[in-house]
């Protein structure tokens, strides 16, 4: 009988009995019997009370174990080991024996296609060998590797010209320890620092891939120099090393010097990747690269810290990608993300703090509401204190926690100390979980605008009360002709409410306007829900004047939410919504006539809502969503908007040359994104045409791919069959397919295109990237997903429990689809709970999967 796993508490914390001078490891390696000796040079910590010597270790068969040479017998368990230990400096050695090839969880040093790699965030060096893995303990490493295989890799610097011997001089956490060996090719590069220093730069992959790294090259030399220029950040290491493997849990990994990415974050041609990969390549590289600061150097006291390093290096690779493309356009990309993921956990059952309290699997935390969330609080902090002192204060960070392991609070304690303010307050953004809504209200009062902005933080699990938060609302007025009469100001919204008087003839420098519309939350300055009563006509002015252009976006975006909502919910399908629906097509049009405009932008406002918007929005309307209604209505309404905007559309769709050479800029995929969104609206199961010529004819995968998604939806059957017997070879390609197979399908296909598919030669389920493909291929079709049938649910339940026994933490981040249990009719929800039960009640069921569920449930 094993004991139910405790939670970690935050509280608990305290600094390990032990100093850690030097670590070397001697690797030698083998696939189901790699040995691996440790020689590590401790001495007590000064700064600890607790002289426990406790080394953490699983998995790892003990061959020997030495301390100042001679050998001893440590008491091992299924965790670690403790042994007595001197009260002065000493010299641990061990050796152990692993299984890379058994290791089908990918954490820990495993083997995907022949390659030895190994993946230690957040406790998997603890399967590589003992060792205090917790992220206070840092040290400088020095790695042997003994090999038959060409190409040899640890962290830090090579000291031997065959790879057999890396030094990394700075000290750092064991979680930040890799090792790559394999029959790999390198596609390199130079950098030069700002102070001359030179970089070689690597990224390894199969031969064959190595012709589909220059954009993830380039990205890395452009995310080098920005770090310099924005933040003043060099690089510290004379190689910075990059590894593509096909087989990881994650996107990517921050290793110092040693950066291992899933193969989809880097490898990409024309032919086999879309404009969104390129984006995501750009950024990630980006992301990883920037961790060597946010990260590395200056790394997390304990795991509770996770959002120092994750929400400061989402910030930071936002910024980045927000200088290389447009900005506008990427914020409301990261807005659009942070509502679909964060949001949507913030309002169920797995809502938790930008910095947790408690754990069980600190695995199941690298969430949507530590990484997005964590970042849009790093952009309150800025908004708040204005770019300069934002800068002075990362400075002082940089400066004062160089080599540290830090907390929030020290983090926090710059600002205050730069900004001479109090933050307090601002804090509670990491200790209270939930989306606060803001809800503005106004009247008019002779020439005087009298409003008031309110907040509520809603409870969460475990958080019944909550204090009032400091937002950031940023804000702006149009007069009824669309001129804006006030620019943006920010106002502080710190307490339950604040009133705000607007003197309209002033702010007019003449007679006030008759009528005024608030553009509010410009920016999407604070991450909340707003609630604000702009009718469609407001709206529709926003639209088309606001100066803010992500409002411009949002005001889009609700207008033709309410539409669809007014079907949804059956709330009013009488001549006044006809009407109203006529102003909404309108609207759109109007805005489609202004040449001016980004493509890409254009395409934004275009897009309609996701089917899972919708189902959050009918909830919040009050109504039971129906999954199967709000996906016909959905199509209904692309579909009219599509006939009703043809001459438009087609405007669009043949503004771009097809044959114009691929390039990835993010103007030229704009222009891609525009073309596909106007096909997407023209296409129906009557009209074809378009999409089957571009199907045919697309020399670049993004034009491929948004034809095949319309025949997928729009019934063609043979597209998808070509589409496979010309990429069957290629793995990443693959994944799109299997995904856009069951995604993009009609509801009443796709249950069944799923099973077919997970019995397809190639769905390989143990692999992370195809596992999800499909699964979550499936999730992205709520109508199937949640078929009243519960099919959905038991397909999805099946897998997740066959992943958990192979790979918890893959099967665990998958079981989300069922978080959103509550939302449903009571039907649903029997048998979503029902599913939930039935993980929880399987025997060996991981700690990871067990936690999520566990929660899920509670
Ligand atoms: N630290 C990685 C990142 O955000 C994410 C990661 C976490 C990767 C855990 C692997 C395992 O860049
Ligand atoms: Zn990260």
């Amino acid at each position: 009988m094993t004991q139910a796993p405790q939670p970690v508490r935050l509280a608990d914390y305290s600094p390990f009995g032990y100093l850690i001078d030097s670590v070397e490891l001697f690797f030698t390696l083998d696939p189901t019997a790699t040995r691996v000796k440790s020689r590590i040079k401790f001495r007590p910590n000064p700064e600890a009370t607790d002289p426990r010597f406790f080394l953490h270790g699983e998995q790892l068969t003990l061959i020997s174990a030495a301390i100042d040479g001679a050998p001893v017998s440590p008491d091992v368990t299924e965790y670690g080991l403790t042994c007595p230990v001197p009260n002065a400096p000493f010299v641990w050695e061990a050796e152990v024996e692993i299984n890379p090839q058994g290791n089908t969880a990918l954490e820990g040093l495993y083997m995907s296609n022949g390659m030895y790699c190994t993946q230690c965030e957040a406790e998997g060096f603890r399967k590589i060998t003992f060792y205090p893995d917790r992220p206070d303990v840092m040290a400088p490493f020095t790695v042997h590797i003994d090999s038959d295989l060409p190409v040899k890799l640890s962290n830090g610097n090579p000291e031997a010209s065959d790879g057999s011997l890396w030094n990394d001089p700075w000290p750092k956490p064991a979680y930040l320890f890799a090792l790559v060996a394999g029959d790999l090719v390198a596609h390199s590069d130079h950098f030069t620092t700002a102070s001359g220093k030179p970089v070689d730069l690597n990224i390894w992959v199969r031969a064959g891939d190595e012709d589909k790294c220059a954009y993830a090259m380039d990205a890395l030399k452009r995310s080098m120099k920005w770090d310099e220029e924005e933040y003043g950040r060099e690089y510290d290491l004379d190689v910075f090393n990059i590894v593509a493997v096909d087989d990881f849990n994650m996107g990517a990994m921050e290793n110092k010097g040693l950066n291992i990415f899933n193969s989809k974050y880097v490898l990409a041609s024309p032919e086999t990747a879309t404009d969104r990969d390129y984006a995501f390549i750009e950024a990630i590289v980006a992301h990883e690269y920037f961790h060597n600061w946010t990260g590395n150097r200056i790394t997390c006291r304990d795991w509770f810290q996770l959002c120092l390093k994750e929400g400061l290096t989402v910030f930071r690779d936002q910024q980045f990608s927000g200088d290389m493309r447009s900005e506008p356009v990427e914020r409301i990309g990261n807005v659009l993300q942070l509502r679909a993921r964060q949001f949507r956990e913030d309002a169920g059952p797995l809502a938790h703090n930008v910095r947790p309290e408690t754990y069980i699997e600190i695995n199941n935390f690298y969430t949507a509401t530590v990484y997005e969330k964590g970042a849009e609080v790093i952009g309150m902090l800025r908004t708040y204190l204005g770019a300069d002192l934002y800068r002075a204060g990362c400075e002082l960070y940089f400066e004062r926690h160089d080599g540290e392991a830090c907390t929030i609070e020290d983090w926090l304690s710059c600002f205050e100390e730069i900004a001479a303010t109090d933050l307090s307050q601002f804090k509670r953004w990491y200790s209270q979980a939930g989306t606060p809504k803001v809800s503005a209200t106004w009247t008019r009062d002779g020439d005087t605008l009298r409003m008031t902005l309110s907040q509520q933080v809603p409870p969460t699990p475990g958080q019944p009360m909550k204090e009032p938060a400091k937002i950031p609302v940023s804000m702006g007025l149009l007069a009824g002709d669309g001129t804006e009469i006030l620019p943006s100001t920010l106002i502080d919204l710190d307490s339950p409410s604040v009133d705000l008087n607007f003197d309209l003839a002033e702010l007019a420098g003449g007679k006030a306007p008759d009528h005024v519309v608030p553009s509010l939350l410009r920016g999407f300055s604070a991450p909340v829900i707003l609630d604000a009563p702009l009718s469609t006509q407001d709206r529709a002015l926003l639209l088309a004047h606001d100066t803010d252009p992500f409002n411009r976006w949002e005001a889009g975006r609700s207008l033709l939410r309410e539409m669809l909502l007014e079907e949804i919910c059956a709330r009013d399908i009488s001549a006044a919504a006809e009407a109203r629906r006529r102003l909404v097509w309108q609207a759109l049009k109007d805005f489609c006539a202004d040449a001016s405009l980004d493509p890409a932008f254009v395409a934004l406002v275009l897009t309609f809502p996701s089917e899972d918007d919708l189902t959050q929005a009918t909830v919040d309307a009050g109504v039971v969503p129906d999954p199967v209604l709000i996906s016909d209505v959905r199509t209904e309404h692309m579909r009219a908007l599509g006939s009703w905007m043809q001459d438009t559309l087609m405007d669009f769709y043949n503004a771009v040359d097809p044959d114009t050479p691929y390039s990835p800029d993010a103007a030229s995929a704009g222009k891609r994104a525009l073309r596909n969104t106007a096909l997407s609206l023209l296409s129906n199961p009557d009209n074809l045409d378009l999409a089957r010529a571009q199907f045919d004819g697309a020399t670049n995968m993004t034009d491929q791919l948004a034809a095949l998604s319309v025949l997928i939806r729009d019934g063609d059957r043979t597209a998808a069959k070509a589409f496979e017997e010309q990429w069957q070879h290629d793995r990443l390609v693959m994944d799109k397919w299997f995904m856009i197979s069951v995604a993009s399908a009609p509801a009443n296909e796709a249950l069944n295109a799923a099973a077919a598919l997970s019995q397809h030669p190639l769905f390989d389920w143990q692999n992370p990237n195809r596992f999800r493909s499909l699964m979550g291929g499936l999730v992205a079709n709520p109508a199937a997903f949640h078929d009243p049938s519960g099919a959905g649910y038991t397909f999805v339940t099946d897998w997740l429990l066959k992943m958990d026994s192979a790979n918890p933490q893959t099967a665990a981040r998958m079981s989300t689809a069922f978080e959103t249990w509550r939302r449903y009719d009571a039907d649903r929800q029997g048998m979503m709970a029902t599913a939930l039960d039935r993980m929880a009640a399987t025997p060996d069921l991981s700690r990871d999967l067990g936690e999520m569920v566990a929660r899920m449930r509670a």
